[in-house]
């Protein structure tokens, strides 16, 4: 999968240019983790659990999932929600923001991840604060609407549901809710005609440009996305804000 990504920024940049590019980013992220200490036992040890279990490397980098921590907290998380847990790696950044009696719900569809994951939140010593569903998210989703509102949810599943996925995120939030999407640069396809499918999943790019005319078009949401480099290649996120629609429309 590395080389996947390796693969798809030479494509874009150009030959041996966009290897040399991947290079810097992976050794700048390095650099960053080590500063920064980004790099701790728990979520170390849930990577060489993920690779052992020859899971796909398809988790955030550290540097991005200590910004969803950061997110989490500054938006005063109580309630997460996440949508493709893989291996539990970002659940635990995620969760890390949240206070002793907080909580997290991750669905994850494939029973075999789910299982290295609860390994990997327990041994965090997150699984008081987490709670994981197995199921297709649609399916799961619907077993989530009354309880209260999440104050910030993290879509990572699937890609051509993403449309979907924000009209359950908008159900289940509150105004001051933050919605997080993974994965809506894919090294720039999003933006090219002729992009080949950036995340090994068919549908998935035309998924995520039906998600950016969801977002487009939604008066309750404020949003922006943000391209990042790193290890994991070329890609980025949606933040989007749900907020009152405006007054009259
Ligand atoms: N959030 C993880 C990475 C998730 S990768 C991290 O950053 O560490 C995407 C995950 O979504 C995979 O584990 C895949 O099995 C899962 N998935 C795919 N389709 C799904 C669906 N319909 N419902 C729930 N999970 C799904
Ligand atoms: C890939 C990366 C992701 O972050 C993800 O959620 C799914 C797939 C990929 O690079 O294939
Ligand atoms: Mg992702």
């Amino acid at each position: 999968m590395k080389s996947r990504v390796r693969s798809v920024a030479s494509r874009l940049l150009g030959g041996s240019r966009g290897a040399q590019a991947w290079q810097t980013w992976t050794a700048t992220d390095g650099y960053i983790c080590e500063q920064l200490g980004l790099k701790d036992q728990a979520t170390e040890s849930a990577l060489a659990a993920i690779r052992s279990a020859g899971m796909p490397p398809i988790g955030v980098a550290a540097t991005q999932g200590k910004m969803l921590e950061l997110l989490g907290r500054l938006v005063g998380a109580r309630r997460i929600l996440e949508l493709g847990t893989l291996g539990g790696y970002s659940t635990i950044w995620l969760a890390r923001s949240l206070p002793a009696d907080g909580k997290l719900v991750t669905i994850e569809y494939e029973p075999r991840f789910a299982e290295v994951a609860r390994g990997n939140i327990a041994a965090a010593g997150l699984s008081d604060r987490v709670e994981q569903r197995i199921g297709a998210a649609l399916d799961v989703l619907p077993q989530l609407e009354g309880a209260d509102p999440f104050d910030l949810i993290f879509i990572d599943a699937d890609k051509g549901n993403y449309s979907s996925y924000i009209e359950w995120a908008l159900k289940l939030s509150r105004p001051g809710t933050l919605i997080i999407a993974d994965n809506v640069i894919g090294s720039g396809a999003i933006a090219d005609p002729h992009g080949d499918e950036p995340w090994g999943e068919e549908g998935g790019l035309a998924g995520v440009r039906r998600l950016y005319g969801r977002l487009g078009a939604e008066p309750r949401l404020q949003t922006t996305a943000i391209q990042t480099v790193g290890e994991k290649g070329y890609d980025g996120f949606a933040l989007a804000l749900v907020t009152e629609p405006p007054a009259g429309g």
